[in-house]
């Protein structure tokens, strides 16, 4: 059977955008910049996305394009020996797991979204709202519909399916975005919120600090999960890859950036005294603790209605970005598996989507309700949850390691010549340039060297309780 293959460039910009621009941007990314120097975490993170991570994303791209092979086809093709068919393996059980994680997050947004739209903003605003819709059966009505909608969309395959759902949700997010940034701007004391993201503080900037710009820029841009290696075993030969990870990068640090510009203002107009450094550090609570009673006290200008519709959009544009996050992620596998075992795309969604739900039910039955799942292991001095277990591994510890193994295997198993030939095919200008220089000599040589610190590191603060670094 043909490779199905995206209908052009921009398609697949925007589909890889839509892997890219997740939670992460439009959340993680506001609250660690603003605890952390504002506009000089940005230059960092800008600096890491374009001279650490593009090169690893070029790298996965042509890599995928040049097998025509979801990730686990791709190792074994070209490195033709068994340990390299065993990173292959684990780039695909690491998004596996990665989305069962996702899938869950995804589904509070989505139960956050609907509660908003049916008026209940004031019950999520308080105290314990979390805590409680976590651990409620309702929860498991809006996992129900994000896995089918999840479904519905990577059933249409890769134009019908991923390429028109990225075409009609992107636009629709950047429209929302811009929105919310300028009703924001129109806030009180909104002036404050932009000069506290837009005014650098360079002594912020400690290697913990800049560690953590590094993973998350990694996280964003959807390394080393094997999605670019698969989305980009669909683009066209005559694509130019340079360009399209450039516009991918690009567009992610764009979000971000305007992520900022919309979380930091509407803190300081809730209350413009507020101490940053007293706001909690995950992304979590931001958004499903302290957002919904920032959107409550806008009732006082535009009353319940507005505060609530306000609310909605928000969690609307949130849960698009989380979507199109999602529908990459579980790509991965499924892709896959129709590859190696040439089952259709239908068995194959079935039987991953069986496996993941059931996965993800348990993650989201480990937060209290079944006590098993709820205290599973302790390790590095603290008691683990299964959704903890399935983070710390996967997401913080293999994802690392993935993109060492994969910066390896790029440059000295596939050899830099043939990653330079798959690159300048599609862009003529490729050949002899700086970037070409750059790009190879990086991969070979520091890009992986961070990466194997960050792994070692993490290992050992996570699982033995001892940071080594700082
Ligand atoms: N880029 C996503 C984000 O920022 C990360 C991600 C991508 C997570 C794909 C899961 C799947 O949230």
């Amino acid at each position: 059977m043909k490779r199905e293959q995206f209908s052009s460039s921009l398609g697949f910009v925007l589909a890889a955008a839509g892997s890219a621009v997740g939670i992460g941007n439009l959340v993680a990314f506001p609250v660690m910049a603003s605890k952390n120097g504002g506009a000089a975490f940005l230059i960092m993170y800008a600096f890491f996305v374009f001279f650490i991570c593009l090169p690893v994303m070029l790298a996965e791209m042509s890599l995928g394009r040049h097998t025509r092979q979801n990730p686990l086809g791709a190792y074994t093709e070209i490195g033709q020996n068994r340990a390299w068919r065993t990173v292959g393996w684990m780039s695909v059980i690491t998004p596996f797991m990665i989305g069962v994680f996702y899938l869950v997050i995804t589904v509070w947004i989505f139960g956050y979204l609907g509660k908003s739209v049916m008026g209940q903003l004031n019950e999520l605003a308080g105290p314990d709202s979390f805590g409680n819709f976590i651990n409620s059966n309702e929860l498991f009505v809006y996992m129900a519909i994000v896995v089918g909608l999840t479904f519905f969309i990577l059933q249409g395959g890769v134009k019908q399916g991923i390429e028109k759902a990225a075409r009609v949700l992107m636009p629709m997010l950047f429209v929302m975005l811009i929105a919310l940034v300028v009703y924001v701007f129109t806030l009180d004391n909104a002036m404050l919120g932009i000069k506290f993201f837009l005014i650098p503080e360079f002594d912020k900037l400690t290697g913990k600090v800049l560690n953590g710009a590094l993973a998350q820029a990694f996280f964003s841009l959807s390394l080393a999960m094997g999605i670019l290696i698969t989305y980009g075993s669909y683009i066209q030969k005559n694509n130019n890859i340079v360009h399209a990870g450039k516009m991918v990068a690009g567009l992610s640090v764009l979000v971000a950036c305007c992520s900022g510009l919309l979380i930091l203002p509407a803190v300081f107009s809730f209350n413009p005294d507020i101490q940053l450094s007293t706001l909690s550090e995950s992304s979590i609570s931001m958004i499903f603790t302290f957002l919904p009673k920032i959107f409550l006290a806008m009732q006082a200008d535009i009353g319940y209605f507005g505060a609530s519709f306000i609310a909605g959009f928000f969690f609307l544009l949130v849960f698009f970005a989380a979507l199109t996050s999602l529908v990459s992620i579980i790509e991965v596998p499924v892709c896959s598996l129709m590859d190696q075992k040439g089952v259709s795309r239908r068995t194959a969604l079935f039987s991953l989507g069986a496996a993941m739900i059931a996965l993800a039910v348990i993650c989201a039955l480990s937060f209290g309700r079944v006590d098993v799942f709820s205290n599973l292991l302790s390790y590095g001095g603290l008691n683990k949850s299964f959704f903890d277990l399935v983070y710390d591994i996967f997401y913080e510890t293999i994802l690392p390691l993935n993109g060492f193994l994969l910066c390896l295997f790029v440059i000295y198993r596939w050899k830099k010549h043939n990653l330079d030939a798959e690159i300048s095919q599609g862009n003529a200008t490729f050949a002899g340039s700086l970037l070409q220089k750059y790009v190879n000599f990086s991969l070979g040589t520091f890009i992986p060297l961070i990466l194997a610190v960050i792994f070692i590191n993490t290992v050992s603060t996570i699982f033995f309780g001892n940071n080594l670094l700082f």
